[in-house]
């Protein structure tokens, strides 16, 4: 039976990745009310998801205080609020699904996993890179063995600026540290921690890097170059930027003993490299590929459906948790300029 779901925040990310995925998820969860200070970012997601006028508030707060009938929320809003937000929607009962980063650091994290465990409210974080068509294969063929042994990725953005808002108010949010929390590491970068762990099929266990601000006017990172160490001695190089424009295209590649994934920009296609066959090889068509934001779809669905089957969610506090100590990690790592173990950020 489909659930009943709010959503917090009508932001640039559900209009283009929540919503359309929520459109196909009917028979999980319909979409009963609203909560944005603009009406005019409620209109939007309001048309998009049918939802009627009564039930679109200026605030989280007067959504929860509604006596809306409610199961579950969405929390979509600046990373400064997500705390706040989550500690109410915790107290009126529902369970969270929540934007990423859970929190910027760990202190808040931390914070939150108390709440959310006194609650008793289920917590799911969207980690979405994963789900997308060309990933989703590539790591399917990683799991088969057709590249042997993953020892090395390369997970690079370097572009040249960051991902601009819809908040009418300050759509600049995430360059500034009161609001983002953290710049380009925080924001960007997060997705290329989970993602290589999937990869390499093995956990971070070392992290060393390099993070500043070194050409935009703002008081978060712009530039983060950080090298990862997994269990299995697999290497990952993650770079991230703002503040350069390095080629135009991402490089997104994972090398194996017996042969290389690697992936473009165009629709995201994949091909493959099996050192035996010798050749680069379709592994996703663009049309296959879809467009990045169709990734919202797999991992809504993903949450929704383990809930539905009475499973905690595929991502949940432990791993939202444990990717924010590798990017805490990496800050610190750059700060001491030394590697830093993740057992000092996840002690036990
Ligand atoms: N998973 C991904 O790939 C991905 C991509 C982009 C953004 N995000 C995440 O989604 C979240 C939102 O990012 P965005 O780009 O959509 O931001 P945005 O600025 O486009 O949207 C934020 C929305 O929150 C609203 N808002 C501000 N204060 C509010 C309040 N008190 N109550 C209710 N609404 C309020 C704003 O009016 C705005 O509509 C962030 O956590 C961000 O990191 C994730």
């Amino acid at each position: 039976m489909a659930i009943d779901i709010g959503i917090i925040g009508c932001g640039r990310i559900v209009e283009e990745g929540h919503a359309p995925a929520l459109t196909r998820l009917a028979d999980y969860a319909r979409v009963v009310a609203l909560a944005d200070p603009s009406q005019e970012r409620r209109s939007i997601v309001a048309n998009a998801l049918d939802v009627l006028r009564a039930q679109q508030y200026d605030s989280w707060q007067a959504l929860l205080s509604s006596g809306q009938k409610l199961d579950a929320v969405i929390i979509a809003l600046p990373h400064f609020l997500h705390k706040a937000s989550i500690a109410d929607a915790a107290a009126a009962g529902v369970d969270i699904i929540s934007e990423k980063p859970l929190a910027a650091t760990l202190e808040e994290i931390d914070h939150i996993g108390e709440t959310i465990r006194k609650a008793q409210v289920r917590l799911a974080v969207i980690h979405n890179y994963t789900y997308s068509p060309a990933v989703e294969a590539g790591v399917r063929a990683i799991r088969d063995g057709r590249i042997g042994d993953t020892f090395f990725i390369r997970s690079e953005s370097l572009g040249g600026s960051h991902y601009r808002g819809r908040d009418p108010k300050a759509p600049d949010w995430r360059t500034q540290a009161a609001m983002g929390g953290g710049g380009v590491l925080t924001d960007n970068g997060y997705h290329n921690m989970y993602l290589s762990e999937a990869e390499a099929q093995s956990r971070v266990v070392r992290v060393y890097a390099s993070v500043g601000r070194y050409v935009r006017e703002q008081d978060v990172d712009d530039n983060a170059v950080v090298m990862l160490t997994h269990a299995n001695g697999a290497t990952t190089s993650v770079q991230v930027s703002w503040a350069v424009n390095g080629g135009g295209l991402p490089v997104h590649e994972v090398h194996g003993t017996k042969g290389s994934i690697r992936y473009s920009q165009e629709g995201m296609p994949a091909e493959i490299h099996e050192n035996s066959v010798g050749e680069w090889r379709s592994l996703v068509s663009p049309e296959e590929a879809g467009q990045w934001t169709d990734a919202f779809y797999g991992a809504l669905r993903d949450i929704l459906a383990a809930w539905a089957d009475g499973r905690n969610a595929p991502t949940g506090f432990k791993e939202a948790r444990h990717n924010l100590a590798i990017l805490q990690a990496a800050y610190l790592s750059s700060k001491r300029s030394q590697a830093v173990e993740l057992t000092e950020l996840e002690p036990g």
